[in-house]
């Protein structure tokens, strides 16, 4: 049975409760993280921290959240998640209860905390190799995406376009611009450049986008930081998304039509093997 954490307490989800009075449930009045963990080891998890800080301070909502690290372990403890090849955790922080108006409650409120743990599986390397789709969908989202905000309809309607195409992402594109994913930020391979777009308000600033781009810098990719017209997508070698439950994920198509040579190129290849490496999950031979 699963363990859930809410308002200092751990206890079983059936018996989780909120109240319909909570901001985060009339009002998406919140923010969220999302950290991996590898064979029980948290991965960043002081950047998801941070992240998650900002976008506190962001909203004015008044938590601080050191004490989620001891949460985190404990998630993982009581769900038997310690020995996980890859786990997760979910952590959602509202500004809590109070009467309903659009600006913020006049008294100080708790805070709602709120979070799970659940095992993670990734594509197997042979599934992994034959290259995943996507989908342009127009960015119908807010002017402030890097806050990471509980209010993802947008996000929602946008990655069930893709499902409906029968594609595994979905790429937001604003003003002709490729911007990342409806859940992870993506990565173009042009010529002997990996781009992806900077780190603007336009975007979350993923933590596994970070991860990418240390990880270029160490294998001697040259990376450049800048915006990616969609028009560009017909004239790039590779491309992939990047994220906490996306890891590396090489799209080969794009709108039905094949990604530089369709197949999954080297760069993606390469990028994926250091990551595996970084996380201490390395992957033998050549992938
Ligand atoms: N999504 N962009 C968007 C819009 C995202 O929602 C996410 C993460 C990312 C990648 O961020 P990171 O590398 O820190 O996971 C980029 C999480 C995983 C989710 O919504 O479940």
């Amino acid at each position: 049975m699963s363990r859930v954490y809410l308002n200092g307490k751990f206890l079983p989800k059936e018996k989780a409760r909120v109240s319909v009075e909570d901001r985060g449930f009339l009002l998406s009045d919140g923010i969220y993280e999302v950290t991996p963990a590898y064979r029980g080891q948290f991965f960043r998890l002081n950047d998801h921290l941070n992240r998650l800080r900002g976008g506190l301070a962001a909203l004015r909502i008044d938590y601080e959240p050191e004490e989620l690290i001891q949460v985190h372990r404990q998630l993982l403890e009581n769900n038997d998640l310690t020995d996980a090849e890859v786990a997760i955790v979910y952590l959602q922080i509202t500004r809590g209860v109070a009467e309903r108006t659009h600006y913020f409650p006049t008294n100080p409120t708790n805070p709602t905390v709120y979070a799970f743990a659940k095992e993670f599986h990734r594509p197997s390397m042979e599934r992994w190799l034959e290259g995943f789709g996507a989908v342009t969908v127009p960015d119908r989202r807010w002017s402030r995406v890097d806050i990471k905000s509980i209010s993802l309809l947008p996000n929602v309607m946008a990655a069930q376009t893709a499902v409906d195409a029968g594609v595994e992402d979905a790429l937001l594109v604003k003003n002709g611009i490729a911007l990342e994913g409806a859940q992870n930020n993506i990565f173009v391979v042009k010529g002997n450049n990996l781009i992806t777009h900077p780190a603007t308000q336009e975007i979350l600033h993923g933590i596994t986008r970070s991860v990418m781009i240390e990880i270029a810098h160490s294998i001697g990719i040259s990376l450049l930081e800048r915006p990616i017209q969609i028009e560009e997508m017909e004239n790039i070698d590779e491309l992939f998304f990047s994220g906490t439950t996306t890891e590396v994920r090489p799209t080969v198509t794009l709108d039905g039509k094949p990604v530089g040579n369709g197949k999954v190129g080297p760069v993606s290849k390469a990028i994926y093997k250091a990551f595996r490496k970084e996380i201490g999950q390395s992957i033998d031979g050549d992938c």
